[in-house]
């Protein structure tokens, strides 16, 4: 895994997070005034994510544009980030976050929150925790974390793919989702596969963090 952040000159906040073979770039923009208008809360700001995969972060090459897939992925990070950025100290604004694949080997929805999160925090939003986020699952009778394409679309034995996200200091579930079938049980180990993984994904994100910080206070 890697993660750094301040990437991008032109942005409030960046990151880059990778993992495995998928890696992910996010730019937050604000808190500005909203636009389109009638979005604007009185009691507090909303967040506008778009997701997008380059044309060659797959190797059949993604077709520029957002697709439906894209919106739900754009929706989830959303909701993700609403659980994790202070919203109500901002009233009236709006942060855009931009989230590109540059690289995809599933599990992109949640290297694309793990690095949105830590851009939305290089930005200095007001947060309570930052995101941790990687996906776990099921490849026939054994708990996985972290499957790559292959390994989800490895059909004979039925692989089950969750995508998680946790803020972990806080010990809340900011994003669950499901492809395949579970058992309860399953699942449960599953989810503690995840915060296992998401404890280390959080270091890994606060190091980044520290290290941009320093490197500024320096200069
Ligand atoms: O990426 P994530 O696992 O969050 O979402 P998915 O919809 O389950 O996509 C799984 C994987 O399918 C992606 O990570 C890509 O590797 C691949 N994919 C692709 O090759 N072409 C697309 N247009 C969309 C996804």
């Amino acid at each position: 895994m890697e993660a750094e952040t301040g990437i991008i000159e032109n942005a409030n906040g960046s990151a880059r997070f990778k993992i495995g073979k998928t890696e992910a770039i996010a730019a937050v923009y604000g808190p500005s005034e909203v636009k389109p208008k009638h979005l604007e809360k009185v009691d507090r700001g909303i967040i506008l994510c778009k997701y997008d995969m380059m044309p060659f972060s797959v190797p059949d090459r993604a077709k520029p544009g957002i697709d439906r897939r894209d919106m739900e992925i754009g929706e989830v990070i959303t909701n993700a980030l609403n659980r994790a950025v202070l919203l109500e100290e901002m009233p009236r604004s709006m942060i855009a976050v931009n989230v590109y694949v540059s690289q995809a080997d599933a599990g992109t929805r949640c290297a694309s929150l793990t690095a949105a999160s830590m851009a939305c925090a290089d930005a200095g939003l007001p947060m309570r925790d930052l995101v941790a986020s990687v996906a776990g699952g099921k490849i026939g009778d054994s708990i996985c974390l972290d499957l790559t394409k292959e390994e989800e679309d490895f059909h004979e034995a039925a692989a089950t793919d969750v995508p998680m996200g946790f803020l972990p200091s806080k010990n809340e579930i900011v994003l669950l989702q499901l492809d395949g079938k579970v058992t309860r049980e399953d699942l449960r180990k599953i989810i503690e596969i995840g915060k296992m993984g998401a404890a280390r994904i959080y270091e890994l994100e606060k190091k980044a963090l520290k290290r941009r910080f320093l490197n500024e206070s320096k200069t």
